[in-house]
């Protein structure tokens, strides 16, 4: 794992979206793992300029996304389907076929959970999964206890996930209590994950995060096994972390950084 600390909640988003589209260009048939959220919003927003203003081309790429809320529609403005029409996919070339989010919806959701997992595996598995951080530390809806073995599934969310969110819904007794997620082990699996983390609020997660012992408890502190895994954050968000100089070194002086800096 290698954290990358940026000045701003922008230049670490701005830096995502660099890193997205470099790997987009070198494979345009790139398998894209996405996530929602508000830190994720910056980054699309980035990825659509990019595609206006440098063409760059979403038109073979295909993507899937962590996660989805049990029981909304597609066209509820809270279900994540909406949010990546909304954020990115309305705005660049993706084709809508390949863009792949589990089904909240589905009869029988356990069935979706392992079509979605196959599917995945059908297109060759993800190469580039980004992933933002709850408060809790849950990357996808991997809640506290999440098995580090875990596959897509159907998550009960915590009380600290659903007063995250619940403002959005305009309140708790609107928000769905469960959701379909990519498990651990899924995720563990991408050739490359880059999660995001920006402000004050996550300084501490983020600290055990990475620099904690591995807990099912934080399921992203799972990312330690990852064999190429990224950590990008703001100067808050790094706030908490002991081996801030550490970090900054390796983007100043190691050469895969360099074309970012
Ligand atoms: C969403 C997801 C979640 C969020 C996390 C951070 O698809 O997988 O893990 O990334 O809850 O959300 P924000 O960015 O809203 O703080």
């Amino acid at each position: 794992m290698e954290v990358i600390i940026q000045p701003t909640s922008d230049a670490a988003a701005t830096l995502v979206a660099r890193i997205v589209a470099k790997e987009l260009r070198g494979n345009p048939h790139l398998v894209l793992g996405l996530a929602t959220g508000k830190t994720m919003e910056r980054v699309y927003r980035q990825l659509v300029r990019m595609h206006q203003a440098e063409k760059l081309d979403f038109s073979l790429c295909r993507t899937f996304n962590l996660d989805e809320y049990v029981g909304l529609f597609p066209s509820d403005p809270n279900s994540y389907r909406h949010y990546m029409d909304h954020h990115l996919f309305r705005h660049v070339n993706v084709d809508a076929r390949n863009t792949h989010l589990p089904n909240g919806l589905a009869g029988d959701l356990e069935e979706e959970c392992r079509r979605y997992e196959a599917l995945i595996q059908r297109f060759g598995g993800i190469d580039l999964q980004l992933l933002g951080i709850g408060k809790a530390g849950h990357i996808g809806f991997n809640e506290p206890l999440s098995a580090l073995r875990s596959r897509t599934r159907v998550k009960a969310l915590t009380p600290t996930t659903i007063l995250q969110n619940a403002p959005l819904f305009g309140g708790e007794g609107r928000m769905p209590r469960r959701a379909i997620t990519m498990g651990v082990g899924t995720i563990l699996e991408c050739r490359r994950c880059i999660l995001l983390a920006t402000g004050n609020a996550k300084a501490e997660v983020v600290a055990k995060a990475v620099e904690g012992p591995i807990t099912s408890m934080i399921s992203a502190t799972t990312l330690q096994l990852h064999p190429r895994c990224s950590v990008i954050v703001d100067e808050e968000a790094a706030s908490r972390l002991a081996e801030k100089d550490y970090y900054r070194w390796i983007f100043e002086n190691e050469p895969e950084w360099e074309e970012y800096r």
